[in-house]
C-alpha cells in the first residue's frame, strides 16, 4: 500500500467494527463455552501491495496487511495500539501509516535497531551524502573468519563501516542518518542475489555458520564476489522509499514516529514500562511453540552490531512445551490486561494449527479468559496464492493457502 493509499482497503471496509464482524460467525463449543469462528480471505491478494517501508526480513515476521486490517475497521476509534513482541514492526510501522501512534516491546535488541530508523527517516541526500563521507578505505580485517561469505574488499568495506558505527555511538555522536545506515547494513549481511553483501546464502532472515556456508559454497561452487557496501546501502534505501511520492509524506511518518515509543525488553514486564490503561489496541503475534537457535540465527547481525548475542539469546522466549508456553502467553496477557483500557481490543495472532492438532488459538483463548479478558471470537484469515519459488536454482510454481489464527479479545469491565 502505497502511503495515500491507506483508505481504500477493500476487504475491512465491508466490517464496521470488530463486534459486527463476529456476528457473521458459527459457534464452536471451547470447555463448554460458546466461541464465534469467523473464517475469510479478510485481507487479500486483490488488496493493494504492502508499503515497500515494511521491506525488512524477519524470521515469523506477519503481513503489514494483518495489522492494517484492523487499524483500517477501528479508524479514528484508536489512539494507541501496542505491540508487545514487535519483531521487524510490522504493526508500529502499519500503525505510522496510517497516523496511528504506536509502543513495541522486544526482547531482541535486533529489533530495535530495524524499527526505529523507520519511524524517524533521514532525507535520503543526507543519507547519500552521509554514505559519501565515510572512509571504508582502510586495510582492516574482521577479528574472525569471513571469507566464506564475503570477498577480502567487501570485508574491509563492512568492518570499517561496523567500526565507524560504534564510534559514532561510543561518541554519542549517533543520529538518524546512522541509525538508518545501521538498519539498511544489517538487513544487507546476508542474503541470496546480489543485492546483498555476501555471496549466495539462506534467506536474509537467517545467518548460517561458517561451516554451514563453506558447504553451500561447494555445493553451488560459488565464491564470494566483490560487493560495493555503499552502492548496496543506496540502493536498498531508494528500494523502502519508492512508494513515497516527497519528502511531506515522510515528514507525515516521522511526525507520527516521534509520539511512537520502541523499547528493548521483557513483556513480561510490560507494564513497568507503559502507562496503565493507555493502550487502544494491540496487535500483536507471540513466539511461535517451537524451539529457536537464536544465536546461530542472529550471530552475524549481532557481531556487526557489537551486542552480546549469547547473554541475549537466553532472554528471547524458545520452547516447544506447551504448557510453558501457555504460562509464558498468561504472564504477557496479564501485562497486556494492565495496559489496556477498558473497552480495548486485543488482537493475537497464532499462525496455522499445528501438525493439524495443536490449535494455539483455542490455548491462548485460555489464557486471555483467564487473565479478565472477555473472547470476542476467533478469525480464521484464508488466503490462496501462487507464488513462483526459486530455490537452490529450482523454479516452482506453488498453489496453496495461508492461514491465519487470530483470538480477539475485548476489556469489559
Ligand atoms: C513471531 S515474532 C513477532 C514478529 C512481528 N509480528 C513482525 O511482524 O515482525 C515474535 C517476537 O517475540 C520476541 N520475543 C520473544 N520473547 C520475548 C519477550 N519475553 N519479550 C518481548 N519480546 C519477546 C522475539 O524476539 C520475536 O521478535
Amino acid at each position: 500500500m502505497k502511503p495515500e493509499d491507506h483508505n481504500d482497503d477493500v476487504t475491512s471496509g465491508t466490517y464496521h467494527s470488530l463486534d459486527s464482524l463476529f456476528s457473521r460467525g458459527r459457534i464452536k463449543e471451547i470447555d463448554g463455552m460458546k466461541v464465534q469462528v469467523v473464517t475469510d480471505e479478510f485481507w487479500t491478494s486483490r488488496q493493494r501491495q504492502a508499503c515497500s517501508l515494511h521491506e525488512i526480513s524477519y524470521r515469523a515476521c506477519f503481513k503489514p496487511q494483518l495489522p492494517r486490517f484492523f487499524i483500517n475497521i477501528m479508524k479514528g476509534k484508536v489512539g494507541m495500539v501496542f505491540d508487545p513482541f514487535m519483531g521487524r514492526g510490522t504493526t508500529m510501522i502499519e500503525s505510522a501509516l496510517n497516523r496511528v501512534t504506536s509502543i513495541g516491546i522486544d526482547i531482541n535488541p535486533l529489533s530495535e535497531i530495524l524499527v526505529s530508523p523507520r519511524l524517524n527517516i533521514p532525507k535520503k541526500d543526507e543519507i547519500f551524502r552521509r554514505l559519501r563521507q565515510i572512509d571504508l578505505s582502510e586495510n582492516i580485517t574482521a577479528d574472525m573468519d569471513l571469507s566464506m561469505f564475503y570477498h577480502r574488499k567487501t570485508e574491509k568495506e563492512l568492518v570499517n563501516l561496523r567500526d565507524y558505527l560504534i564510534s559514532r555511538r561510543e561518541d554519542g555522536k549517533e543520529d538518524a542518518v546512522d541509525r538508518w545506515i545501521r538498519m539498511v547494513a544489517t538487513n544487507r549481511l546476508t542474503g541470496h542475489s546480489s543485492g546483498f553483501f555476501s555471496v549466495y546464502t539462506l534467506p536474509p532472515n537467517q545467518a548460517v555458520t561458517q561451516k554451514e556456508q563453506k558447504r553451500i559454497n561447494h555445493r553451488t561452487g560459488k565464491v564470494p564476489e566483490y560487493r560495493n557496501v555503499k552502492e548496496i546501502i543506496m540502493k536498498k534505501t531508494v528500494s523502502l522509499l519508492r512508494d513515497f511520492k516527497d519528502t511531506a509524506q515522510i515528514e507525515l511518518i516521522n511526525q507520527t514516529g516521534v509520539s511512537s515509543r520502541l523499547m528493548t525488553g521483557d513483556s513480561r514486564q510490560a507494564s513497568r514500562l507503559i502507562d496503565e490503561e493507555s493502550i487502544d489496541m494491540t496487535i500483536t503475534s507471540p513466539p511461535f511453540l517451537n524451539v529457536v537457535d537464536y544465536a546461530k540465527d542472529n550471530w552475524l547481525r549481532c557481531w556487526f552490531n557489537a551486542l552480546d548475542v549469547r547473554s541475549r539469546q537466553s532472554r528471547i522466549f524458545t520452547t516447544a512445551n506447551i504448557e510453558k508456553w501457555n504460562f509464558f502467553i498468561r504472564e504477557v496477557m496479564k501485562q497486556i490486561f494492565a495496559v489496556t483500557k477498558n473497552n480495548g481490543y486485543v488482537i493475537f495472532e497464532v499462525g496455522e494449527v499445528r501438525n493439524g492438532k495443536t490449535n494455539l488459538d483455542e490455548h491462548v483463548l485460555r489464557d486471555g479468559i483467564n487473565e479478565g479478558f472477555k473472547p470476542l471470537g476467533i478469525m480464521v484469515n484464508v488466503q490462496n496464492f501462487t507464488k513462483t519459488s526459486n530455490i537452490w536454482g529450482v523454479r516452482n510454481h506453488t498453489k496453496g493457502t495461508n492461514t491465519n489464527r487470530l483470538v480477539v479479545f475485548r476489556k469489559l469491565r
